[in-house]
């Protein structure tokens, strides 16, 4: 009763930002639909993908799990249970756990480490308890820990279906890493950890006065990106995601108490675009809950956009990324 997998983090061209206020908070069940890149780190030793084994044993006394080296607790290990006691309920397992986990990537900087974490989890647990479930299911399970991981379960680009249920909110596969002509490049500005965590910011969402529109509009927008996606259309693709994450600053900055997760490097970056499209290289930014800045680019464009934001002030680093295939099961074990 043991397993590993890989999974990928995965960036949002079309936010998930609140939850349904109709379901129960745990379930996150999302406002609106979404839509996001899987993503491969093109560097030697950052690929933005969490490695987990976990096993189920009737000689632990306890449930333990570990990321980075780190004795996971509290909350942590409460979002990790959500996805992992459910599981051990359908299987009818009552042996403890012991779950180690390895993100090759700073965790919560920004860089969405839930997403690949819960994603990794959720496949590993499904593996190690020998349930046979579809992608499609793992995506519900993966969906507990954390909303953004339920689409990290597949690569390429993946649309997730803000559903009415626990069974009927999971994401699915729009078309496969080699289907559509993208890359992004991660401007880091910071590697910190997030002052308000994107768990606490979904629940205020609702205080914004504009968070009724931002969800109407994204509802449209998820739908007009996955067809400017399966069409093709680059600068329709980068244009609809550039607008839709900065209705979900706006409703950031507009809610009570008012969440404001850039810094000045970061509208340093967003006036940067402007420039950079101007000279000739098509690129568009997004946002996520944090200040770092990635930029879609077409890959013939990757190498020359990554020169560029290294001269901006205030970049430390930058990551190229691609597409990432799916998340899977791999046969190395962490212990
Ligand atoms: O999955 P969470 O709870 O970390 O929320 C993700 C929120 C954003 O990254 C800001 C947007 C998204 O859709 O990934």
């Amino acid at each position: 009763m043991k397993a590993s997998a890989i999974a990928h983090s995965n960036i949002a061209l079309i936010k998930y930002w609140g939850r349904s206020r109709n379901h129960d908070p745990n379930l996150n069940i999302p406002s609106n639909d979404s839509v996001s890149m899987t993503k491969y780190g093109l560097t030697d030793d950052i690929h933005l993908q969490t490695h987990t084994t976990i096993e189920f044993s009737d000689n632990y006394q306890e449930d333990t799990a570990n990321l980075d080296g780190a004795v996971l607790v509290g909350r942590n290990m409460d979002r990790i249970l959500r996805v992992i006691d459910p599981l051990r309920k359908y299987a009818d397992v009552d042996a403890k756990f012991k779950m180690m986990s390895k993100n090759d990537f700073p965790t919560q900087a920004g860089l969405a480490s839930s997403s690949s974490g819960f994603a990794a989890l959720a496949i590993a647990t499904v593996n190690a308890l020998g349930i046979h479930f579809t992608k499609e299911e793992i995506s519900k399970y993966a969906r507990l820990g954390s909303g953004s991981a339920a689409r990290s379960i597949h690569g390429g680009f993946v649309y997730w279906n803000k559903g009415s249920s626990h069974e009927t909110s999971f994401a699915q596969q729009i078309c496969g890493p080699n289907e559509f002509d993208m890359n992004a490049v991660i401007a880091i500005v910071h590697e910190g950890k997030k002052e308000v965590t994107s768990d606490v910011g979904h629940n205020l969402a609702h205080t914004s006065p504009f968070d009724a529109v931002r969800i109407q509009r994204s509802e449209e927008q998820a739908k007009e990106i996955k067809k400017a996606i399966l069409s093709d259309a680059f600068a329709k693709v980068g244009e609809t995601a550039e607008e839709n994450c900065k209705y979900m600053h706006a409703v950031m900055m507009t809610s009570t108490p008012p969440l404001y997760y850039w810094s000045p490097e970061t509208l340093r970056l967003i006036r940067s675009t402007q420039k950079i499209r101007k000279e000739g290289l098509e690129c568009y930014f997004t946002i996520d809950a944090g200040p770092n800045v990635h930029y879609f680019c077409r890959p013939e464009d990757t190498l020359e956009l990554q020169k560029m934001l290294e001269k901006i002030e205030g970049v430390s680093k930058t990551i190229p990324v691609k597409p990432a295939r799916d998340s899977q099961v791999v046969k190395k074990h962490l212990f």
